[in-house]
């Protein structure tokens, strides 16, 4: 695809991953998932948990249904859905069976994994192609998919590691994907008022400032034709995604890229944001995002102090916004270790947008079941930060959007955090064992 009609594509795409893929991904009926399954959800799942895998890809338990299959159907098996490896070369399963392989091939442990099977098991099953059923386990299915966006392996060596052909495994893939995006991209929606005020409540926990509702941080991808694909995320202290917008032109500037976004403009709208102001020193703090110098200040969106005296109160606003910024940084290092994702994408465009999607809502999945397999800890690549490097340099051109209340709430939240850190308040732990590594 040329830039032309990269550019046309992508204008003619919502900008927000969820709407996106919606039109990549046609939803059976999107009016079916209520916006806000989550506490439900997370409640429901922290209730019980499932027991560890079993013999999940035992080959035998397939080639049992198979025959029953045949006996009731009385017809041969469809030629194009499996080309078995020869069973005596092949080994019992693909996945060889240790505590750590789950880990290493799926991203997350097999309990995790056994849960999502049976979660999806309706889902993934529901959409083979009517000529030609593709008989496979829910296990099976799961395997390929996530086995493809856990390590970014090609179509032929899946294939021959789960014995099945390219055709399948490609539809294994494309179908985890778009049930993820479709059916369950409501893990990554933003989060209700309620809810809002306990992400702002944790950043006040860890940081001492408060109603900080996220982080804002955008990351590009490449495909092999060179087209660069944005994500723009917004995280909470735990590194959970609160908002991403996947799939626009990632040669724009962050700033453009979020006037684009669906949230700038819900922002903007006050749809977003709009809820608990805080009272510091008589200056009205609303709800407000924090991210880095690639960005103007706003009213709702804080940045950090360019050049601040030492010792300035400036200063030690910046020392905390660089603690802020580490569950951004997180966040985008967990995904961007996704196999599928940590190198240039042979696919098209749509395609790494759905391999976005699905990763981001594992992720939150991973996150909310406590399963830390695929969060990347070490951010020591990041420690040295120069914050002048990507200063926002379009102020002049963009001066109208520049909110001068935005000044004046910085200050008084880099006030606040000066009688903080001077007050007796000991600051959380994790605090001072960052800032000493930094
Ligand atoms: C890829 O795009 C970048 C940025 O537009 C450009 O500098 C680079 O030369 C391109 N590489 C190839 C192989 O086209
Ligand atoms: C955004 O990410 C870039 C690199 O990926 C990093 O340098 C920057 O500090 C991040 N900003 C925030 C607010 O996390």
């Amino acid at each position: 695809m040329d830039s032309k009609a990269l550019a046309a594509l992508l204008s003619t795409l919502i900008p927000q991953i969820l709407l996106l893929l919606l039109h990549i991904l046609p939803l059976q009926n999107p009016n079916s998932i209520p916006n806000n399954l989550f506490p439900i959800l997370s409640h429901f799942l922290s209730s019980g948990d499932i027991a560890a895998a079993t013999a999940v890809f035992s080959r035998k338990r397939k080639r049992t249904q198979l025959l029953e299959s045949q006996e009731l159907h009385d017809e041969p098996p469809p030629t194009n859905r499996v080309d078995r490896v020869d069973p005596a070369n092949s080994p019992e399963s693909p996945i060889p069976r240790n505590p750590d392989s789950f880990k290493q091939f799926f991203k997350m442990k097999s309990s995790t994994f056994e849960w999502l099977a049976t979660l999806l098991e309706p889902l993934l099953e529901c959409r083979d192609p009517v000529d030609s059923p593709i008989d496979l386990s829910t296990e099976l299915r799961l395997g390929i998919g996530l086995y493809r966006l856990s390590t970014g392996s090609d179509y032929p060596e899946i294939s021959t590691r789960f014995g099945v052909s390219e055709p399948v495994s490609r539809f294994c893939v494309k179908q985890l994907c778009r049930v993820l995006c479709t059916n369950f991209r409501f893990w990554v929606g933003f989060p209700n008022p309620n809810e809002l005020v306990e992400v702002s409540n944790s950043f006040e926990t860890l940081i001492g400032i408060p109603n900080c509702c996220g982080v804002l941080n955008t990351t590009k991808f490449n495909n092999l034709r060179n087209e660069s694909i944005a994500a723009q995320i917004v995280v909470d202290s735990s590194s959970r995604i609160l908002s991403i917008v996947a799939g626009l032109n990632g040669l724009k500037g962050n700033f453009q890229i979020l006037k684009s976004s669906t949230l700038f403009k819900d922002i903007q709208d006050k749809k977003l944001l709009n809820a608990q102001t805080v009272d510091l020193n008589s200056v009205c703090i609303p709800q407000y995002l924090v991210g880095d110098g690639s960005y103007p200040l706003l009213s709702w969106l804080v940045v950090p102090f360019i050049d601040p005296m030492p010792g300035s109160c400036g200063e030690g606003f910046n020392k905390a916004y660089d603690l802020m910024r580490v569950s951004s940084l997180k966040a985008i290092a967990s995904l961007r270790s996704w196999g599928v994702l940590c190198r240039p994408v042979e696919e098209e465009c749509k395609t790494v947008v759905a391999y976005i999607g699905a990763c981001s809502i594992l992720h939150n999945v991973l996150l909310m079941r406590e399963d830390y397999s695929a969060l990347c800890d070490d951010m020591s690549d990041y420690s040295v930060h120069d914050q002048k490097a990507d200063y926002y340099s379009d102020v002049g051109s963009e001066s109208n959007v520049i909110d001068n209340k935005g000044f004046e709430i910085r200050s008084a939240l880099a006030m606040r955090l000066s009688e903080h850190v001077k007050s007796d308040h000991t600051l959380d732990p994790r605090m001072s064992v960052q800032l000493q590594q930094s």
